[in-house]
């Protein structure tokens, strides 16, 4: 791995980032420090963040992992508050902390999952950025990152609220872009496809198969894939892309 000093896209960084004990989460932070940032893996699973966390460590990268709900607006505040303290700044920060909840039609979608799925899936990555952006532009600019889905571009039946936070999340996104561009804090989106993660368990073989079949590449991504684009978004090559919504979906929405 590349030090904090060393030459990699993100040396020298400090960088957050939600929901990172599994999945998409997990291989953001490892590619971070491979890059050279100082990472906070946040999540509510503690046991695997702290692994997450250890993993890099051996493998000479740098982080620690800190317990935070992304629902909650304080727990947010305290994140940045931890990084800041830890790492000395903050630069760079991966809202992607999110749930798949209950697959129901419109009609029947309860009121208490689809305010869970808001929470966490929309809410969340608001008072991420609320809670964020005040320490990067204090450390002079920086870059912010929000994992939505191809379902913030087209629907999906059976996920009215996971289809509607992650439509939020790109308006929100591309919100926090313009108002900050002059300040110096860039903010992207990024559109996975499906990708192989625990998220996807509840799915049975049969539909995970369909749904393979409905990525024109033929197959489910891979966590490391969104990463690697992730990491390019939140790293200074991606100097002149701010408030772009950025599909890493093996060309669903070709269809
Ligand atoms: N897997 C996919 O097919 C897919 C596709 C598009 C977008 N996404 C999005 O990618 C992100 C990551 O999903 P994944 O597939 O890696 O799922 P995952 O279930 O493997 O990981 C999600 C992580 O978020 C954590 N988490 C859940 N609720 C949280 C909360 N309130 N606060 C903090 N952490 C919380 C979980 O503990 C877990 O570690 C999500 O936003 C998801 O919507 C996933």
């Amino acid at each position: 791995m590349s030090s904090a000093t060393g030459s990699g896209l993100l040396a020298g960084k400090v960088a957050v980032v939600t929901g990172a004990s599994s999945g998409i989460g997990k291989a953001i932070a490892e590619d971070y420090a491979r890059e050279g940032a100082s990472v906070v893996v946040a999540d509510v699973n503690d046991a695997a963040g702290e692994a997450v966390a250890a993993a890099i460590t051996a493998a000479g990268g740098t982080a620690s992992y800190r317990h935070s709900d992304a629902a909650d607006p304080e727990a947010a505040e305290a994140l940045v508050r931890f990084a800041v303290e830890r790492y000395g700044a903050l630069h760079v920060a991966c809202n992607n902390a999110g749930i798949a909840g209950e697959s129901n039609p419109t009609a029947d979608y309860s009121v208490a999952g689809w305010h869970k799925v808001i929470d966490v899936n929309l809410n969340g990555v608001f008072y991420g950025m609320r809670a964020q952006i005040p320490a990067i532009l204090a450390a002079g600019g920086g870059a912010i990152v929000n994992v939505a889905s191809i379902l913030g571009q087209v629907g999906f039946a059976g996920a009215p609220a996971y289809v509607a936070a992650k439509h939020g999340v790109v308006g929100l996104s591309k919100n926090a872009a313009m108002e900050y561009a002059q300040a110096g804090v860039r903010v992207n989106v990024v559109g996975p496809g499906f990708i192989a993660t625990p998220l996807l368990k509840d799915l049975g073989d049969d539909l995970l198969a369909a749904i393979a079949a409905m990525h024109p590449i033929g197959r489910l991504g891979t966590s490391e894939e969104v990463a690697g684009l992730v990491t390019f978004l939140s790293s200074d090559k991606a100097s002149f892309v701010t408030g772009s919504y950025v599909a890493v979906d093996g060309g669903y929405l070709t269809r």
